[in-house]
């Protein structure tokens, strides 16, 4: 079986900003695959301090034994950058979570990581994909909002018994 990979080029420019001279070039190379459990101990022991307060090792474990669960990662070179992952239910596929490192955010990761579970979910013949973002993330909700997602309901105080969850969906089909 031919496996496939998907691998994303984000070219940064820095300039000076006195005179507008060109510095430097950076060129990150990100490589999305799936998620092996190899890529969960490396990344465990700093889930919460790096990527995103909610996550624990326990329950990003569960998740890669689900397998209804599929998850995927981002890596520059070996190194993890972010991760994103899918529940196929009986009535659609539910993104569980997508998170980039917060040391390489706003570079194009999240976009990237999104487009791959999108495209894994198209390939599961279910007709959408939903999700639930607490009202205040708007760096999220933006993000979803771009790829086509539109607010389908709302759970009250659903996050620490205060903030609303927004449901979010996108039709496959
Ligand atoms: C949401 C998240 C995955 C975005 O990752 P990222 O790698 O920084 O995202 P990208 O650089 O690819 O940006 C993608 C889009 O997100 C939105 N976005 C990203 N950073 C933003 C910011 N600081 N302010 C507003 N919108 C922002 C924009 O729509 C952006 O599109 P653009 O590049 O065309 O402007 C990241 O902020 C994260 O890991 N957050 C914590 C985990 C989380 O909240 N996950 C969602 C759970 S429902």
């Amino acid at each position: 079986m031919i496996k496939r990979i998907t691998i994303f080029c984000y070219i940064k420019f820095l300039f000076i900003l006195e005179g507008c001279i060109i510095e430097g070039i950076e060129l990150l190379m990100i490589l999305v695959d799936d998620m092996k459990i190899n890529d969960y101990e490396k990344i465990k022991d700093s889930l919460q301090e790096e990527y995103d307060e909610f996550w624990t090792p326990n329950i990003l474990r569960s998740e890669l034994e689900n397998n209804n669960s599929k998850y995927i990662v981002a890596k520059e070179n070996t190194k993890i950058v972010g991760f994103a992952g899918i529940l196929i239910t009986p009535d659609d596929v539910q993104i569980t979570n997508i998170v980039t490192k917060k040391s390489e955010r706003k570079k194009g990761i999240g976009n990237l990581l999104l487009d791959k579970i999108i495209k894994m979910a198209k390939n599961t013949n279910k007709n959408s994909i939903s999700l639930e973002v607490n009202e205040k993330n708007l760096i999220a909700i933006n993000l979803y909002k771009k790829f086509g997602f539109k607010k389908i309901g709302s759970r009250k105080k659903y996050y620490n018994g205060i903030d609303d969850a927004i449901i979010m969906s996108k039709v496959l089909k």
